[in-house]
């Protein structure tokens, strides 16, 4: 059966888009046994849900983030750790949003779109093994409840 997520039309809050696609990003992972497929649908499910202009994933590989499935433009491959917002959440095991990403002491800017940007570190065992990246390309654009469901969301990959 082809997989699909159903978008609807008539969720006009954040929240409420968010509790719709949760329970079927998980059904879509929980089908699938591959990491990279997941994290590819995963990226592209909220990439159709909330038209970010840049979410995808960095794994954490021979201690470097290293650019994984993502949609967008095309980013920067590797980032060290403790660098940009992705390599400060690795260090700090701690989701971070950015407001305003130019007041951000060494962001990392893949593009001079970017805006405000959230990163989610995703954790096993007490250690980050990837984290997830979302940018936009207007200010303040993430808070709280992208926070919550992000972390539910990357909760169900199969690291
Ligand atoms: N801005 C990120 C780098 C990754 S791109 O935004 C896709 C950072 O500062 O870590």
């Amino acid at each position: 059966m082809a997989e699909q997520i159903i978008i609807s039309k008539d969720i006009s809050s954040k929240e409420d888009m968010y509790i719709s696609l949760s329970p079927q990003i998980r059904s879509l992972i929980e089908g699938e046994n591959d990491l990279v497929a997941n994290l590819a649908n995963v990226a592209a499910a909220l990439k159709e849900a909330f038209n970010f202009f840049w979410i995808g994933f960095y794994i954490v590989k021979n201690n470097q983030l290293v650019l994984g499935p993502f949609q967008g433009p095309v980013a920067c491959t590797r980032i060290a750790y403790g660098k940009g917002v992705c390599g400060t959440s690795w260090k700090d095991k701690k989701a971070i949003v950015v407001d305003d990403v130019n007041q951000f002491p060494g962001h990392i800017a893949c593009s001079s779109y970017s805006q405000s940007e959230i990163v989610v570190p995703i954790i096993r065992n007490n250690e980050v093994v990837a984290v997830l990246d979302v940018d936009s390309d207007k200010l303040s654009q993430f808070d709280e409840i992208d926070q919550k469901y992000l972390t539910e969301i990357v909760e169900y990959l199969n690291f």
